[in-house]
């Protein structure tokens, strides 16, 4: 199992560089989001880690649990200057940014996405387990990304079924490590759909997703608004949404809860 040593706040700093405004580690809180969105002090690009929260949330008004130090539990805040027409794309630009910061430090584990943004890892002889969660809040000109990751939480720490963590699909990662990956990978993504003024196609964001989005060419259930829609997930729209073809309708969602009924063969 890895170390559950606490995360050092000055050395989190140091690591995440002057691109970060302001890294703060706390031993306990509710929850990193709720603290971030709450704070109208916070700076542009502020980062809250803890090493446990004691209400944390996950989307559709679940929670999000995880023991002291077994996971990465931390939220950034932003403030977009691009169209908030082109705020969709967020959850699933971190989405990417944990995918691509997972695999940079544990490249022997099999990542995927399901939309939005949930990481899945292969896990041998089974389906793939759920290792992290996301869930991007605003408030006003701000936009908080809180992402729950399992990283040496053990079987019978598990919050819910389905789920696993980094050290279950046999990688041993230091969390330090792991939050700097992070924070860069978030940055430079960030950065790049910034720059290209929430374009996602032009940032290369919307082919890097495409490329890691397992849920694309499977068979799907997404629970939306009260109702479901069962088909095949096609692609993402140029607004994050997923497009899905139920009997030759094209139905795009912009919020739900997928289910992958048949996986795409990837
Ligand atoms: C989900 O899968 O439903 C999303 C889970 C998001 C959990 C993270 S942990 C850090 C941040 N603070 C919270 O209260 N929630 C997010």
């Amino acid at each position: 199992m890895g170390s559950r040593d606490p995360l050092d706040q000055a050395d989190l700093t140091r690591r995440a560089g002057e691109r970060w405004a302001r890294v703060q580690v706390v031993a306990e809180t509710g929850s990193t989001n709720a603290d971030l969105l709450h704070d109208e002090t916070a700076p542009d690009r502020s980062v809250l880690v803890a090493e446990v929260q004691t209400a944390g949330r996950g989307r559709f008004d679940r929670t999000w649990t995880s023991p002291s130090g077994a996971g990465l539990t931390l939220s950034v805040l932003v403030r977009p200057t691009v169209l908030m027409s082109g705020w969709g794309w967020l959850p699933l630009l971190a989405g990417v940014a944990v995918a691509e910061a997972v695999s940079e430090v544990a490249p022997q584990l099999e990542v995927a996405l399901k939309w939005p943004n949930d990481l899945l890892l292969a896990r041998a002889g089974g389906l793939p387990g759920k290792a992290a969660g996301i869930l991007v809040q605003s408030a006003e000109d701000a936009v908080v990304i809180g992402i729950g990751l399992n990283v040496s939480t053990s079987a019978d720490e598990l919050a819910v079924p389905g789920a696993t963590s980094l050290a279950l699909c046999g990688a041993e990662v230091d969390r330090a490590d792991l939050a700097e990956v992070l924070l860069r990978r978030l940055d430079a993504r960030y950065a790049q759909w910034a720059d290209c003024n929430g374009d996602a196609e032009a940032a290369g964001l919307a082919m890097a997703y495409r490329e890691l989005c397992a849920t694309i060419g499977s068979d799907v259930s997404v629970a939306t608004g009260g109702t479901e829609l069962v088909g095949s997930a096609v692609d993402v729209d140029p607004a994050g949404r997923l497009v899905v073809d139920v009997e030759g309708e094209l139905h795009a969602v912009a919020a739900g809860d997928v289910h992958h009924i048949r996986a795409a063969g990837r």
